[in-house]
C-alpha cells in the first residue's frame, strides 16, 4: 500500500506562541492537532488530521461502561543534528495490537498508527520540546464506541493520537512501597496489556501509599505478595551483587516495556549481566542486610530512567544513596546519547519522520 497523505484541517487558533517551553509538566498540555480515524463494518475511516478539541460520544457508549480502551505512550526528540525522531514506535505498534486483541478490538495497521503518528508529528515539530529531560510524548489510544449497554464488544472504535510536550514524569527519586495486599495482575489476566482499567485500578492502592508518605507502590504477585512485578507506570531493575535483576514477563502479569526492553539490551552491551526472572522480596530484603543492594531504578516511555531513593517492606526501609548509583546514571546518559543522535543507533530504534 502506498503512504497515504491525511487530510489536514488547521487550527485557527494556535496555541504554540503563548507556551512557555520553560515550564513543561508531564501530560497537561497538548499541541495544537490531533489525529482521528473511526472504525465501522471492519474499516477504518474519516480519517483526518484536525484541530486539538473535546470529542462528542454518545452517553451510552461502551467505553464509558465497560473499559474496554487501550493506549500507548511513545516519544518523539529533536536530536543534536537537528532531525525530529521517533523511539522505536513499531513495538508499540506490536503491544497496543496484542493490547486490542485481548480486550476484543480490531487491530490497527500500520499506515495508521505509525503514518498517522508521522504526519501529525510533522505538522507538530515546532511543539518538540529541546530542554533537557523533554520530548514530544505521543499518546495514541482506542475507545469503543458503541452506543449500547448490553456486555459485549463494540462494533464501532475511535482510534486517535494526541501530543504534548512533556517533561520528566517523576522530577525528584522516589520513595515506593511494596504492595502487600491490593493486586494489579493475575496470570490470564489483563497485566500484560495497556487498557485504562489496569490504570484506573491502581490509583487507591496508591493513594494510601501517597498518605503513608510514599510516592508509588511496587505491585507483587496476585498468589503470595511473595515476588515483585512492575511500579505500574513503570517497570523496574535492582541491582544486586553487581547484576541488574528485572522480574520476568513469563506470568503476563508484567508489562512488556519497550524502555524495559532497549535497557536489557543496552545494559548488556555495556558489560552487565541482566537477569530476566522471578525476584522474591525475601531475596531483597536479604541482600540489602547483607549490603549486597545496590541500586534500584524504574524505566519506562514516561519515567525514562527513574532513580527510587527508598524502598519499603512493611517497616523494614531501604536507603539509597542516589549519588552512588552507577548502573542507573550510565543507562540514562546511553539512552540519552541515542536519542539524540550523538551516539551511533546501531540497532536502528530512532525513526526518522
Ligand atoms: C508511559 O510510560 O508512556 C506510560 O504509559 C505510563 C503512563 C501511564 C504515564
Amino acid at each position: 500500500m502506498s503512504t497515504p497523505t491525511f487530510p489536514v484541517t488547521k487550527n485557527k487558533n494556535p496555541q504554540l506562541a503563548h507556551f512557555n517551553m520553560d515550564e513543561i509538566a508531564f501530560g497537561k498540555n497538548f499541541t495544537d492537532h490531533m489525529f482521528v480515524a473511526d472504525y465501522e463494518n471492519g474499516v477504518w475511516k474519516n480519517v483526518e488530521i484536525k484541530p486539538y478539541s473535546p470529542i462528542t460520544l454518545d452517553p451510552s457508549s461502551a467505553v464509558l461502561h465497560y473499559g474496554q480502551t487501550i493506549f500507548e505512550g511513545i516519544k518523539a526528540f529533536k536530536n543534536d543534528k537537528g532531525e525530529f525522531v521517533i523511539f522505536r514506535p513499531d513495538q508499540n505498534l506490536i503491544r497496543f495490537n496484542t493490547s486490542a486483541t485481548r480486550m476484543e478490538m480490531p487491530a490497527v495497521p500500520e499506515w495508521l498508527f505509525i503514518e498517522g503518528m508521522k504526519q501529525l508529528i510533522h505538522l507538530e515539530k515546532d511543539w518538540i520540546p529541546t530542554k533537557p529531560d523533554s520530548s514530544l510524548y505521543i499518546r495514541p489510544f482506542m475507545i469503543a464506541t458503541d452506543p449500547y449497554l448490553g456486555v459485549r464488544p463494540s462494533l464501532t472504535y475511535k482510534f486517535m493520537i494526541i501530543l504534548g510536550p512533556s517533561g520528566p514524569y517523576f522530577s525528584a527519586p522516589m520513595k515506593i512501597l511494596i504492595e502487600q495486599k491490593y493486586t494489579r495482575a493475575t496470570p490470564g489476566g489483563v497485566g500484560f496489556a495497556k487498557n485504562g482499567g489496569n490504570y484506573g485500578a491502581s490509583l487507591h492502592p496508591v493513594e494510601l501509599a501517597k498518605k503513608k508518605g510514599f510516592d508509588q507502590i511496587l505491585w507483587t504477585d496476585a498468589n503470595e505478595h511473595k515476588y515483585v512485578e512492575e511500579v505500574g507506570v513503570m517497570n523496574v531493575m535492582f541491582v544486586i551483587d553487581g547484576k541488574v535483576i528485572t522480574p520476568s514477563l513469563e506470568r503476563g502479569t508484567v508489562l512488556k516495556g519497550v524502555t524495559r526492553d532497549s535497557s536489557i539490551i543496552l545494559l548488556r552491551e555495556m558489560g552487565y549481566v541482566v537477569e530476566e526472572r522471578n525476584l522474591s522480596v525475601e531475596e531483597i530484603v536479604t541482600a540489602h542486610k547483607k549490603g549486597l543492594f545496590q541500586e534500584i531504578f524504574g524505566v519506562g516511555t514516561a519515567a525514562v530512567v527513574s532513580m527510587v531513593k527508598q524502598l519499603a517492606h512493611e517497616d523494614y526501609i531501604m536507603d539509597f544513596d542516589i549519588d552512588k548509583m552507577v548502573i542507573a546514571k550510565a543507562l540514562k546518559q546511553e539512552l540519552h546519547e541515542i536519542r539524540m543522535g550523538m551516539k551511533e543507533d546501531k540497532h536502528h530504534w530512532m525513526v526518522k519522520i
